[in-house]
């Protein structure tokens, strides 16, 4: 594939991701679109992750021994690249998960059992909108259920954004906490964070960011963002799977209870009670990720070595050519914006009437990885009348000519059938 950006130099960047020169069983290169659901990793990342094994393991923390501290030394090193790469004002803001459910887990657990101002219970409402991923939905179910709390959410517009205009109604002075994608992993949209956050400070309610699509793809700062906590994970953005993020304001980690108990996340213990490490410790029981947490600080020196601002750019480049080409396929039709202003790079739509797993099964054969499905968001094809959609998206390794060869994809579909 000859890559047309004009902001990267996307031919030596695919270089590094050995998976992206495969020939696939049937003959075909792959042609990998299906960068919202798990990115590649380039080699940088897997010899971090040898040379971690080969040379440094052991666990962290506990050990006087060298490769104890090694080990330690790395973890903790990965700590510092993520919270320079989101900005945090300290390191100690940062807990690693194992993804970010967990993460959004974390808080809504926490928040469950807070004591006042905190606390979640049978006269507070929890806001969330019709957009998020199962995991930002269904622990603010849990909560509900176990607390009593009224479950709200902000509905959609046609076009695939927030819809806004009841804002006033949606958080109110009874609103603990509202809890909002970035940008949404089906649709596409990048949110209006600004609003939302001055109407929940406005009412003293804590904002919760899910921002898994958007810590790939965008330079993430979480203090311009001005949230409580936000969360997401490492394997959307080239670091291995079983890492995620949760960064919180540092008097609320420290003001809240942990979630997990165990090991590592102590101070003393005796039969009768125990106390509890300093933040971020108090939130990361037992032996964590390490290995894949040393992945994330690789994967993280990647992105940077690059540049966010970069990326976002050539990103943008590659998602106004997919909008504009993928309408030209006969009855296609876009779910969410339909324009690449306010959008990001994971493209979700129907094709007539073929059922996105056959149209998703047709693309594979001619070597085309999309996802196809609910995406996990199944509130999405409720709110639009559809079953699922098929959906591709994009990273900083994608190429014109792999849109070119999506186009191609889609009009054999319709060839096929009929
Ligand atoms: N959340 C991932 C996706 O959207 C799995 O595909």
């Amino acid at each position: 594939m000859i890559s047309t950006s004009r902001t990267l130099d996307v031919d030596a960047i695919r270089k590094d991701f050995p998976v992206l020169g495969r020939i696939l069983p049937n003959g075909k290169p792959l042609v990998y679109l299906d960068n919202a659901a798990t990115s590649q990793k380039p080699r940088q990342v897997l010899d971090a992750l040898t040379d971690y094994y080969e040379l440094h393991n052991s666990n962290v923390h506990r050990g006087v021994h060298t490769l104890a501290e090694e080990a330690t030394a790395l973890y903790e090193g990965a700590r510092d690249a993520v919270a320079s790469f989101i900005n945090a004002p300290s390191r100690d803001e940062v807990v690693f998960t194992k993804n970010a459910s967990e993460s959004l887990n974390l808080v809504a657990n926490m928040l469950g059992w807070a004591d006042e101002p905190y606390k979640v219970d049978a006269d507070s409402e929890i806001v969330i909108t019709e957009m998020e991923h199962h995991s930002n939905i269904v622990p603010w179910q849990l909560l509900a259920q176990r607390t009593g709390a009224k479950l709200k959410w902000f509905g959609l517009t046609d076009d695939g954004r927030l819809d806004l205009s009841n804002i006033d109604e949606i958080i109110t002075e009874k609103t603990k906490v509202v809890s909002f994608v970035l940008v949404s992993n089906i649709l596409g949209t990048v949110n209006p964070v600004e609003e939302i956050v001055r109407r929940a400070q406005a009412v003293g309610a804590l904002v919760v960011i899910d921002a898994s699509q958007a810590a790939p793809h965008m330079p993430l700062d979480v203090q311009a963002l001005e949230a409580d906590f936000v969360a997401f994970t490492g394997h959307k953005m080239l670091a291995p799977t079983g890492i995620g993020v949760l960064w919180g304001r540092q008097e609320l980690l420290e003001d809240l209870p942990p979630f997990l108990g165990g090991g590592e996340m102590i101070e003393t213990v005796s039969m009768q009670s125990s106390t509890y490490a300093p933040a971020p410790h108090k939130f990361e029981a037992g032996t964590p990720p390490i290995a894949q947490a040393v992945g994330l600080g690789a994967a993280i020196e990647y992105l940077n070595g690059i540049g966010m601002d970069a990326i976002a750019a050539h990103e943008h480049t590659i998602t106004e050519y997919a909008v504009n080409r993928l309408q030209e396929v006969p009855d296609l039709r876009i779910i969410g914006p339909a324009t690449a202003e306010g959008r990001s790079g994971a493209i979700s739509f129907t094709l007539g009437d073929i059922h996105p797993h056959d149209v998703g099964q047709v693309l594979d054969e001619q070597g085309i990885a999309v996802r196809v499905g609910h995406h996990c968001a199944r509130p999405v094809c409720l709110r639009y009348g559809i079953p699922a959609t098929t959906r591709a998206s994009f990273y900083l390794y994608s190429t014109e000519a792999e849109v070119d060869a999506l186009i191609d994809g889609l009009h054999h579909v319709r060839a096929f059938f009929g």
